[in-house]
């Protein structure tokens, strides 16, 4: 019973997506476990490109079974867009399953979103104001709505009243905004997103542990990052769930040991959208052809990715928090034209060296990158299909990353194709 987590190492946008549907050929179900349209997963296939934010990123196959697990918190209205986006571009969405137990994303979530983030000034953290952090806060808080509630009129309605009982309190008395009316809300979810949504909701649990009882092979997709993990990431600039590895066994229903293959997705330098520390950030010109070259522009929101250096003391922790068996590094292209590349490989904290990553985040905001800075190659690597095709230059930053991170590196990507990347030894 094969299954294998793939799970962003940086700060989201690393290309979880491409190598999720790369990985898709040789799996049967590919699962979300967290998150929720926060996330946007880049595919291009035959020139075509396909920006996924709910539907796994495993769809464009016919024999993939695509779920959305009980971990991801799903707005109706976005899910069944997108599925009609898809079908509209010929993609087949009728084997997609959503977990009864998700939680939905309201209307008044987003409202609240960009609410706090307003209140919050200039401490913003820059959410994508897709509405995740309320919608957790509702779940954890005992007054969210699952997806299974859709079902059973009585029971939605019941509680969109009992939640709305707390947030048309907030939404009034703290943020001087009109109260939701629950009875409209339901009318409306109820007659636009009931029988469409209908068919898909099933028991997601159930039906991964029986693909994995029957031997097939099941990919559970992660979004977000490592770093922005609500436990593991820099709190408070983080969102609302836990993209790390063990995220996939809670966010599905499956326990750590059916687990046997984590490959960490790394970009071959390293973007953050929004707030936050980053150690290896570039202001500089370096800085902006990163950005250029990459296009590192958020798929989702449009926003402009903050670039830096590859950051070797990062994904070391990363290694840990996960237990990556592998790492892929994408985006090797990007860095083609560079006259040196750099990759940090300590941090110099106070006039003290460590390649750990601090637990203080004082200290993780004071860390002043030390790098190892090696030629670059100079060389335009997008037909390249395998690692002999390498020139010595990208060999030996690929052996650096994985000399300081401590996983080997099997598949990297020179281009956003699904036939752009190099395979270093056994998938
Ligand atoms: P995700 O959120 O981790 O799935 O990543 P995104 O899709 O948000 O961002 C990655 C971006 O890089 C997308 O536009 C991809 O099409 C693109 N991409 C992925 N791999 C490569 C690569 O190897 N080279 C280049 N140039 N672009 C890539
Ligand atoms: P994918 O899956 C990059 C960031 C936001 C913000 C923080 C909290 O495409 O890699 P949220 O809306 O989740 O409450 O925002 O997290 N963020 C992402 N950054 N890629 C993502 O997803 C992200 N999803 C959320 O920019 O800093
Ligand atoms: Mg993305």
């Amino acid at each position: 019973m094969p299954a294998t987590i793939v799970v962003g190492t940086q700060w989201g946008d690393e290309g979880k997506g491409k190598f999720t549907d790369l990985l898709s050929k040789e799996m049967s179900m590919v699962v979300r476990y967290q998150g929720g349209h926060n996330a946007g997963h880049t595919l291009v296939v035959d020139g075509e490109k396909f920006a996924l934010q709910l539907v796994p990123s495993g769809a464009l196959y016919d024999h993939i079974v695509p779920v959305i697990g009980n971990g991801v918190v799903v707005d109706p209205f976005v899910l069944l867009a997108e599925i009609d986006m898809l079908t509209r571009r010929g993609v087949d969405c009728s084997k997609l399953r959503v977990s009864g137990n998700a939680h939905l994303i309201m209307p008044y979530h987003q409202q609240l979103d960009a609410l706090y983030e307003r209140h919050l000034g200039k401490a913003k953290l820059g959410t994508t104001k897709r509405g995740i952090g309320p919608a957790y806060a509702d779940k954890s808080m005992r007054l969210g709505i699952r997806v299974q509630d859709l079902l059973d009129e009585m029971i939605f309605r019941k509680k969109l009243r009992a939640s709305l009982v707390h947030t048309n309190k907030v939404l009034t008395k703290i943020f001087n905004r009109l109260p939701v009316d629950p009875d409209m809300l339901a009318d409306k979810v109820l007659s636009e997103c009931l029988e469409p949504l209908k068919p898909h909701i099933a028991d997601t649990t159930d039906l991964i542990h029986e693909a994995l009882e029957a031997g097939q092979h099941v990919l559970f997709e992660g979004a977000q990052a490592t770093f922005l993990d609500l436990d593991h990431g820099t709190y408070p600039f983080v969102t609302s769930s836990n993209p790390t590895a063990g995220g996939a066994c809670t966010g599905a229903g499956v326990g750590p040991r059916h687990i046997d293959r984590v490959l960490g997705i790394a970009k071959a330098y390293v973007t953050r959208v929004g707030a936050g520390p980053f150690p290896t950030e570039l202001f500089d010109e370096d800085g902006d052809r990163l950005v250029e070259i990459g296009r590192e522009f958020g798929t989702n929101t449009g926003r402009r990715r903050r670039p830096g250096w590859f950051d070797a003391v990062m994904l070391r922790h990363a290694v840990r928090l996960n237990s990556l068996t592998e790492l892929a590094i994408t985006k090797l292209d990007v860095l083609d034209t560079f006259e040196t590349v750099k990759v940090c490989v300590a941090y110099d904290i106070n006039g003290e060296r460590t390649t750990k990553l601090p637990y203080h985040q004082s200290d993780v905001h004071a860390a002043v990158p030390v790098y190892e800075e090696l030629p670059g190659w100079k060389t335009d690597l997008t037909a390249a299909t395998e690692r002999r095709h390498l020139p010595a230059e990208a060999e030996a930053y690929l052996q650096l990353i994985e000399e300081r991170v401590g996983v080997p590196v099997t598949l990297a990507s020179t281009g956003p194709g699904r036939s752009q990347y190099l395979h270093f030894s056994s998938l």
